[in-house]
């Protein structure tokens, strides 16, 4: 088998830190190989005790270590493979060491390694320990002082975390920099960036009148792409002073962005790294798609001044208290920048289909996970987006102003702390006049739970039967029930609101239950002579879990149409387009052949009537809502409503089929639509241009889903025609549905215009993947060999090999396991250099017990086979050994 050792890391086992670093001097002289890095830490006993200090390290070379100025006894250091252990040590004192690294060899970008030749670090979870030996533990807070030096010309650009306080040439081409950051922090917050960087400057006058210097760094040739992170970053600031009442505490806020980066970006204090996905866009390059994520991170990591770093994590187990806080706070930012529910949409959107299967598979695990192996392996959706609905959640059983006097509490009880998840239930609890024990299942208990709802008459009265169903879920088995905020409606047959219990304060019948039981019934007294109305369940979708209710199609049409909740009104919509998808699958599984069957009639009319709407020159719809309707549901959410043996092939077939069955049906209309909701002028990055961009390519694409010369040429029409990537794009995306010659042209040629340009061209990888064919061997070995391409990089990585497994199930699920085989030959390979992006990879193989006999062996023998390699490193273990289990 293997040389490695899982350890388990259990939350039960945590201990404070024996000793504390108050303060932390750090001077680098920076080199690609044997970068010297100097140390010295104030060293505190904490408690009276007589163990020995660790220090962890990786991967690290020490030359020296004195105490208090003296070489240390041979006997007090012992240097283990993973760090090293001091003993007899003085209540205080101060510990000098030097270490050695080499940026240029660390492919794992975790500690100081080099992108694009510069310098930068990422320290979060655990990477500090890569830079030099230290309680690389977030409980340990510190106070950090650090020069840098390097070369001058190769490296005038030198940044760390706080202040800058000093810089100076000095005599051999090297120059100097000192930053102090006042604030203590834990190391995970410890950035540098040193490199040849070109930047932009702003400034930001807080509400108390303290002007902030702004600086975004990015590699020369990218100055021209940095002002909307700037403008977003602006936003962010006096977003998050009037709304939670944050005020920034330094005098300077910078942000870098390198190409090679593992994850999104980086909140290192003062200092943020960014992947240069989320900061770098012009209209010519990026796409509306790309300016709305580099708004919500450049948010996300602004907003962990305070919810992370002013109040940090105690220990990994708590992630989710700074992630799952941050990201509602991102959320509400973009609810607030853009459109409420076309984000509400996206958020669901993200949690059904990578959240939710997440929790009913062998990765499950809680908001609050209980034991971990490797921590890099728990930045899930789980933690992140889950744990953002469990706090938004929080917000609405207790209304804004409440949630808004918790936030201010925690923010100050536990200011310069390091908390825990339970710290702010307590904080938000004193403010609840709800039950909060049962409410903290949500951090405790994975899986998502299902709520079933029936309905009936009882004389004048409607009864509302609840169930919870909480499923069974890697190891966890009780079956004790949540408590479960649910915003319910209801509606008589012309879709008129039915009153359930009294209008509430908007005169809108919407109420929100708070179900707690297993089983409960509500009564509510209709209006004399009402019918059976229709019911509108999770509004919003208050809370995250699965609501199962016999609608049928004249139900959900009738929700479509008239639900005063635009969220649900899109749910309905998706509703029905699934329940027509699954009837034509379960159909064709019956008769053993392809049904024949036309396009649904009240689907039918669901879809014209939103495209109308969005025409009509009164009172319109925003069509950016429209287009997140007529969005069919993805092939892999459509398999999540199958249990076992998911039909990968019928599934894409019956989405195929439907896409041209309504674009045959609404041609008219479609092409209509595409001239009304043309944009004109100079590309703008707002709301209406953006909502009609988005709907024009919903249009567009149901266009090229029927064979039609004509529909090409608008596509091409639009490529050509275009001044931006977001139009441009789009119709490459129309175009790639059906093989053409104008759309292997249309590819060649926007291959060659964007070659220089990578952020482009991982677009073009990533259509590609969604495009290959089962089996084709061929075109993956091209792609792969491609020059856009390189394997050592997280985005052309997640671009290609990403897009192929997640985009593309119908060939990553070929039945010969010709796709399983080549993407796990690629973990294979990455595992070899970075294991936390292999990792990340191979969760697509988690839930081979879905799938028939025959995916499911080859899948299970390709997670056998990553994992049975001497050298499979311990992050792909732990997630192929669960997917084994
Ligand atoms: N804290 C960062 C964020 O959410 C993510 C860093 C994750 N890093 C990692 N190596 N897993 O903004
Ligand atoms: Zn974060």
């Amino acid at each position: 088998m293997t040389d490695r050792q899982a350890q388990t890391v259990r939350l039960a086992d945590y201990r404070p830190p024996n000793y504390l670093i108050d303060h932390v001097d750090l001077t680098f002289e920076l080199a690609a190989r044997g970068t010297r890095v100097e140390s010295s830490l104030t060293v505190r006993r904490n408690g009276s005790h007589d163990e020995s200090l660790w220090l962890d390290g990786d991967e690290l070379t020490l030359e020296s270590i004195e105490l208090d100025g003296k070489p240390l006894a041979a006997e007090q250091v012992e240097e283990r493979d993973n760090g090293l252990s001091i003993s007899g040590l003085p209540d205080r004192c101060t510990l000098t060491m030097v270490c050695r690294v080499d940026p240029v060899d660390n492919t794992k970008l975790d500690g100081l390694y080099q992108s694009s030749g510069n310098f930068c670090t990422q320290c979060e979870p655990e990477g500090f320990r890569r830079i030099t030996f230290f309680p690389d533990r977030p409980d340990v807070l510190s106070r950090y002082r650090v020069t840098l030096i390097a070369d001058k010309a190769s490296c005038p650009v030198l940044l760390s975390n706080g202040n800058p306080v000093e810089s100076r040439d000095l005599e051999d081409g090297r120059h100097l920099a000192v930053w102090d950051d006042p604030h203590p922090k834990p190391s995970y917050l410890f950035a540098l960036v040193a490199g040849d960087l070109k930047s932009i400057h702003d400034q930001f006058t807080t509400a108390s009148g303290r002007t902030i210097d702004l600086g975004i760094y990015v590699e020369p040739h990218n100055i021209d792409r940095c002002d909307h992170a700037m403008r977003s970053l602006i936003k962010s600031m006096a977003w998050d002073e009037e709304t939670y009442g944050r005020e920034y505490d330094l005098d300077v806020f910078n942000i870098v962005a390198v190409d090679d980066f593992n994850m999104g970006a980086m909140e290192n204090k003062g200092l943020n790294i960014f992947n240069s996905k989320f900061i770098l866009a012009r209209s010519e390059t990026a796409t509306d798609h790309d300016y709305e994520g580099i708004e919500s991170v450049v948010a996300h990591e602004y907003f962990h001044n305070w919810s992370g770093n002013r109040v940090t994590c105690r220990d990994w187990f708590q992630l989710s208290l700074k992630e799952g806080f941050t990201v509602f706070r991102d959320q509400e930012f973009s609810a607030d920048m853009g459109s409420r529910a076309v984000k509400r949409i996206e958020e669901v959107n993200l949690l059904r289909q990578v959240q939710f299967p997440e929790d009913a598979g062998p990765q499950a695990h809680p908001v609050q996970p209980k034991e971990y192996e490797q921590i890099n392996n728990f930045y899930t959706a789980t933690v992140y987006n889950k744990g953002a609905e469990v706090v938004r959640m929080w917000h609405n059983l207790l209304g804004w102003e409440t949630f808004r006097r918790g936030t201010d509490r925690y923010f100050e009880r536990f200011d310069g702390q390091a908390v825990t998840i339970e710290d702010f239930i307590d904080t938000m609890a004193e403010q609840a006049d709800f039950d909060t024990a049962q409410f903290r299942r949500w951090y405790d208990r994975a899986g998502t739970p299902i709520v079933h709802v029936k309905k009936r008459i009882e004389g004048n009265d409607l009864v509302v039967d609840f169930r919870q169903e909480i499923p069974a879920v890697a190891g966890q088995e009780d079956d004790a029930p949540f408590l479960i905020p649910l915003g319910i409606a209801a509606f008589d047959r012309d879709g008129k609101p039915v009153s359930l219990s009294g209008p509430d304060r908007n005169g809108e019948p919407q109420t929100t239950l708070v179900l707690s039981k297993t089983e409960e019934s509500r009564r509510f007294t209709l209006p004399a002579g009402a019918g059976l109305p229709v019911l509108s369940l999770n509004r919003g979708f208050t809370a995250p879990v699965k609501v199962e209710h016999d609608y049928d199609a004249t139900d959900l049409a009738l929700l479509a149409g008239s639900d005063t909740d635009e969220f649900n009104r899109w749910d309905a919509y998706q509703r029905l387009v699934l329940l027509t998808l699954v009837e034509r699958i379960h159909q064709a599984e019956e008769q053993g052949d392809w049904p024949e069957s036309g396009l649904p009639e009240g689907l039918s009319a669901a879809f014209g009537r939103l495209l109308h709407s969005a025409v009509s020159t009164q009172g319109g719809a925003d069509p950016r809502f429209v287009a997140e309707c007529l969005t069919l549901p993805s092939e892999n959410y459509i398999a999540e409503q199958f249990h076992q043996d998911v039909p990968v092939d019928a599934i894409h077939r019956a989405r195929v089929e439907l896409r041209e069955q309504l674009a045959n049906e609404w041609s008219q209309t479609l092409v209509l639509a595409f001239e009304k909701l043309a944009v004109d002028g100079e590309y703008r990055f707002d709301g209406v241009d953006v909502g009609r961009r988005a709907l024009r390519a919903q249009v567009l694409g149901y266009l090229n889903a029927l064979d039609h010369p004509a529909w090409r040429r608008l596509a091409v029409e639009q490529l050509e025609e275009a001044d931006n990537m977001t139009e441009r794009f789009n119709a490459l995306t129309a175009l790639s549905l059906r093989a053409s010659d104008e759309r292997d042209q249309a590819l060649e040629a926007f291959a060659e215009e964007w070659k220089d340009d990578p952020l482009v061209m991982d677009k073009w990888l990533a259509l590609r993947a969604r495009m290959v064919e089962p089996d084709d061997a061929e075109t993956l070995a091209a792609l792969e060999a491609h020059p856009a391409f390189s394997i050592r990089n997280p985005n052309r990585v997640r671009a290609l090999v990403g897009t192929f497994s997640r985009g593309n199930p119908v060939a990553f699920h070929a039945s010969t396991g010709s796709g399983y085989r080549w993407v796990a030959d690629k973990i294979i390979e990455i595992d070899g250099f970075n294991p936390q992006i292999a990792a990340r990879m191979a969760t697509v193989f988690s839930r081979w017990r879905r799938y028939d006999g025959g995916r499911a062996d080859r899948m299970r023998g390709e997670l056998e086979r990553m994992l049975d390699r001497r050298d499979c490193s311990t992050d792909l273990a732990e997630i192929a050994g669960k997917a084994l289990k």
